[in-house]
């Protein structure tokens, strides 16, 4: 599995604080079945500090791995702030892409309200050659009432990234019935962890699939953490996964 969303550099945001727990959380993703990890701090603002103290971290950590012989592949990328993303121009947006992926960007979805220039941003970065992943939309509070806006966004270029926290209960219920709403509608193209220290049972993709397990059969978790992260990683577009065996619960939240 590839994991395309992880805190695990420690001291460049509040995801990790020191190597000694960088090297825990990625034995603990290596241990899970994931091959890569792409680490992707969030970047609220344009800040070459920060972002030039991520990859000296990235190289720290990769050392650290190697030392105590864990197996996990690390690439850089950042979480990126919508209005980072709506201002900043080609040349910059490029600094912050997945490494090696040309072009794909990680956009933090706000968790409240929806800035009126998202749709637009999204479309001019996917015109522009990026694939802009939109991280977590299970948690606005927007999309929470209708998918209608997701949609709007994945028609302009966006893809859309579930991920753990949202199972966990730390954001609600209404992020745990958005997230099975979205996945079974189709709508995620990528699940990934959001790994943070402060939450362990979230280091890693398992407790996600496993409480997926009933609703998304075996092969489209497949696509959703392996085969659609690769294309990723690889500079083309994921496909959108329809579960087979998705089912619709009775109750109320199921129909917006
Ligand atoms: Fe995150």
């Amino acid at each position: 599995m590839i994991d395309t969303h992880s805190h695990l550099l420690a001291g460049v945001d509040h995801g990790c604080p020191d190597l000694a727990t960088s090297v825990l959380m990625a034995r603990a993703a290596a241990d899970s079945g994931v091959a890569v990890v792409v680490c992707t701090p969030h970047l609220p603002e344009w800040d070459e500090t920060l972002i030039g103290r991520a990859g000296m971290v990235l190289g720290e950590t990769r050392a650290a791995l190697e030392a105590a012989g864990v197996e996990l592949e690390l690439r850089l990328g950042f979480e990126v702030d919508l209005n980072v993303a709506a201002t900043a121009d080609t040349t910059r947006l490029s600094v912050l892409t997945i490494e090696g992926s040309r072009g794909a960007i990680l956009l933090e979805t706000p968790y409240s309200g929806w800035p009126p220039f998202v749709e637009e941003t999204i479309f001019r970065l996917s015109t522009q050659g990026f694939v802009p992943v939109l991280a977590h939309p299970e948690r606005n509070d927007r999309i929470q009432k209708s998918s209608d806006l997701l949609v709007r966004c994945l028609r302009a270029g966006a893809v859309a990234q579930g991920t753990a926290g949202s199972l966990s209960g730390i954001f609600g219920r209404t992020s745990e019935k958005t997230f099975f709403r979205l996945i079974t509608k189709g709508l995620i193209s990528l699940l990934a962890s959001d790994a943070h220290s402060f939450q362990a049972d979230g280091w890693t993709m398992g407790p996600m699939l496993a409480a997926l397990k009933a609703r998304v059969g075996e092969s489209d978790l497949l696509t959703l953490t392996d085969d659609n992260p690769r294309r990723l990683l690889n500079g083309k577009k994921p496909h959108p996964v329809k579960p087979a065996n998705g089912r619709l619960h009775r109750c109320g939240w199921m129909r917006s």
